[in-house]
């Protein structure tokens, strides 16, 4: 059977750097606070011209492509990971794939928030494996910067976030490089702790439209009411998202080891999903890994929710961190809750 190869990685960020103290401007919070509670110095906010989930997600694809030697017209599948699109729908995939005037091939977005882009690499994992496709491009992207509520009610999630993207181009290879297995998982029980309930047809339960007048429709979608109670920001319990973080990246990364008969002193590499410094320094020492084993990136672009494994992948291999044949896990927890891991030997 045929294995899916990374053959290129590329990263974009937004020019536009905010520090902590620049939030400071905007909300009641300090420099202290945050890097104590979240590793977080920095984070990019796209810029105001026209700068987007998708544009920042082509600039990504774009140095993958070029990285895997091929053409944009010699991708045969677009997988696009994302919670920010660009519209509400359609997806972002097939803006990738007008802008890169790439063949009809299908896109599919993928919207599982922090876990997306690991769980976008198994999607594509699989048809590669089933001889489908052979070469398939992987995008995480976020502008979320656009959705953050910068007033001190919401600054418990909007210190955390910043806008980025990352993609792979994954390819079809007799060798024994490669994903070596992917893991997914969901517990549906808590999905409000960690969301956006707005535009949602959960709110939408009036049925005929037919109705109401224009400024009642208007309201459904976007009322006084929610805006002042900030329904139409994102919503987190941080400690239970922490307790929870810290018990399933150990799990799943134990699963992708046990799968492959490996042991954690077995992984050359791991990247996790950069939610918080403190979550990745307590999965490290559950795991006993050395700090060279451990990639970090979120002190400089905070989390970018499905951006930050190819985001941190790329760095980690760009500094030369990463060799061929070396074990590298990806791993990632977040919204839903979902979390996964991929285990690659490089
Ligand atoms: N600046 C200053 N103070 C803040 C603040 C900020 N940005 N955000 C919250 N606070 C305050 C709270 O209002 C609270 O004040 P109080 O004690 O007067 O009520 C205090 O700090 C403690 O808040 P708490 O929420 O208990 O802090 P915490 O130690 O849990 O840290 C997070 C908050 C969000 C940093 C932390 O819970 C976390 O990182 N959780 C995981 C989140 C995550 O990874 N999300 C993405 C998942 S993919």
């Amino acid at each position: 059977m045929k294995r899916s190869m990374i053959a290129g990685i590329g990263m974009y960020v937004p020019k536009n750097v905010i520090t902590n103290n620049d939030l400071t401007r905007y909300m009641d919070t300090s420099d202290e606070w945050i890097q104590e509670r979240t590793g977080i110095q920095e984070r990019r906010y796209a810029d105001r011209e026209g700068e987007t989930t998708t544009t920042m997600g082509i600039a990504a694809a774009t140095m993958a492509i070029e990285n895997a030697g091929l053409q944009p017209t010699d991708i045969d599948f677009i997988i696009f990971a994302t919670l920010s699109p660009d519209y509400y729908f359609p997806g972002c995939g097939v803006l990738v794939q007008r802008e890169l005037k790439m063949r009809e091939i299908g896109a599919l977005d993928i919207r599982n928030q922090c876990s997306g882009f690991v769980y976008a690499i198994s999607v594509a994992d699989q048809f590669i494996k089933t001889g489908m496709y052979k070469n398939i491009l992987v995008i995480g992207s976020e502008k979320h910067s656009f959705g953050l509520d910068m007033s001190t009610r919401g600054r418990n999630v909007s210190v955390i976030f910043g806008d980025g993207a990352g993609a792979v181009v994954l390819k079809a290879t007799d060798s024994d490089r490669g994903i070596m297995s992917t893991h997914l998982h969901s517990d549906g029980e808590s999905a409000e702790i960690l969301a956006m309930y707005n535009p949602g047809t959960h709110a939408n339960r009036w049925g005929n439209y037919a109705d109401f007048n224009d400024a009642e429709i208007a309201d459904m979608f976007m009322s006084h009411q929610m805006v002042d109670n900030a329904q139409l920001f994102p919503n987190m319990d941080g400690q239970a998202v922490f307790k929870k973080a810290v018990v399933k990246f150990p799990e799943v990364i134990g699963e992708a080891l046990a799968a492959n008969g490996l042991q954690p002193a077995d992984i050359d590499m791991l990247v996790p999903h950069q939610a918080n410094l403190r979550i990745s320094q307590m999965v490290q020492k559950m795991l006993k890994l050395p700090d060279e084993k451990v990639y970090n990136n979120i002190q400089r672009y905070g989390n970018t929710t499905a951006a930050s494994v190819p985001l941190a992948l790329y760095e980690a291999w760009n500094e030369g961190k990463i060799k061929e044949g070396d074990i590298v896990c990806l791993a990632a927890f977040g919204s839903g809750f979902t979390w996964a891991s991929a285990l690659i030997r490089w």
